[in-house]
C-alpha cells in the first residue's frame, strides 16, 4: 500500500487523505496518522472510496460510540446508524431519505447535551458540479474577536433547540418540518452550552454558538442577545474561515463537529438526484 499523504485544501480548514482505502482493516499506525491530520485540519477527505454500509459504519467506530440521528424516519432501516441524505423519490412519491439535509448553517448535534465529535458523509449519488457543502471554522471565529469579545463570550452561556431552525427558516423548510412520528426529539428541549469551548483533544478555543439551533444567551437582555447572535452568525461563516468542498462520487468526507460548522448548498433540485449516507459519532458535552 501507498504510504499516507495528507495534501491540505483549504487556507484554515480541510485535507485530502491519499493512500488509504477503507473498505479495508486500518492499523493503529495509519489510524493515528488520519487521527493527527483530523486535528490539525478538522476535516478530512477520502476520495475514491467504495464503501459497503459496515465498512462506513466500521470506520467511524473507530472514532467513538454511533449515534443515531433523532431523525428516526431517515434512517436505513437495516443500519440504522446511517441517516439517509437524498432527493430522491420511491415509486410510491415519498422520498429515500432527508432531501435538502442541512441546508443552513450549523454544527451536528449542537442541541444535544453532548454534541456530536465526528460526522462521516459518503457521497454515493452527486449531481457533478452542484450540491457542494461548506465548511467554516469556529477556531479562526473564535480567535479573530478582540479581547473584549473573547472576554464576553468566555462568560456567557447559549441555549440550543432542535426546532430553532424550523422557526427561523419557515417557508424554506416547510416541506420537510418533522411529525411527531418521524422525531424522538419532537419536545425539542432547550441544551444550554458554554459559548465558547476548549477542544477536548487539542485544547484549541472556539465558539460554540450554532448558527442555526442557538436561540439566545442567558446572561442577556433579549434585544443584546439577538443582537450578537446576528453578529456571531455573521463572523462564523466569514470567508476566511471556510473551505467549499466540491463531491465526487464515492468522497468520504470526516469532519470535527467541535471545531467547524457547515452548511449544505442547494442549488440543485429534485431533477439531480443527491444520495449521501451519513454517520455520526457521539461526544461530549462542551466545556470551557
Ligand atoms: C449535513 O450533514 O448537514 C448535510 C451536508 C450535505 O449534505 O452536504
Amino acid at each position: 500500500m501507498r504510504p499516507i499523504e495528507i495534501e491540505r485544501l483549504g487556507g484554515v480548514v480541510g485535507a485530502a487523505v491519499h493512500g488509504v482505502d477503507l473498505s479495508k482493516p486500518l492499523d493503529d499506525a495509519a489510524f493515528a496518522a488520519i487521527l493527527e491530520a483530523w486535528h490539525k485540519h478538522s476535516l478530512l477527505v477520502f476520495h475514491d472510496q467504495r464503501l459497503e454500509p459496515e465498512d462506513h459504519i466500521g470506520f467511524a467506530r473507530r472514532f467513538g460510540e454511533i449515534e443515531n440521528h433523532v431523525l428516526k424516519a431517515n434512517l436505513m432501516p437495516s443500519h440504522p446508524e446511517i441517516l439517509l441524505s437524498s432527493n430522491k423519490k420511491k415509486a410510491d412519491g415519498k422520498r429515500v431519505g432527508r432531501a435538502y439535509n442541512g441546508e443552513y448553517w450549523h454544527s451536528d448535534g449542537a442541541y444535544l447535551p453532548t454534541p456530536s465529535r465526528a460526522s462521516l458523509l459518503y457521497g454515493i449519488e452527486i449531481p457533478i458540479g452542484y450540491g457542494d457543502t461548506m465548511f467554516a471554522s469556529t477556531h479562526a471565529a473564535y480567535e479573530t474577536l478582540s479581547q473584549p469579545y473573547k472576554d464576553l463570550l468566555n462568560g456567557l452561556t447559549c441555549a440550543h433547540e432542535f426546532h430553532q431552525t424550523y422557526r427561523t427558516n419557515k417557508d424554506r423548510l416547510a416541506e420537510f418540518k418533522v411529525s411527531a412520528e418521524e422525531n424522538e426529539y419532537t419536545s425539542s428541549p432547550v441544551t444550554v452550552h458554554p459559548a465558547t469551548h476548549t477542544h477536548p483533544e487539542t485544547g484549541r478555543r472556539a465558539l460554540f454558538v450554532d448558527p442555526s439551533f442557538a436561540t439566545g444567551f442567558l446572561e442577556l437582555e433579549s434585544s443584546e442577545s439577538d443582537t450578537l447572535l446576528a453578529f456571531l452568525r455573521d463572523h462564523l461563516t466569514c470567508p476566511a474561515f471556510t473551505y467549499r468542498h466540491r463531491w465526487q462520487p464515492n468522497d468520504l468526507l470526516l469532519w470535527d463537529n467541535r471545531s467547524l460548522v457547515h452548511a449544505a448548498v442547494v442549488d440543485y433540485d429534485d431533477s439531480m438526484p443527491r444520495y449521501l449516507h451519513r454517520v455520526t459519532v457521539k461526544g461530549d458535552p462542551p466545556q470551557r
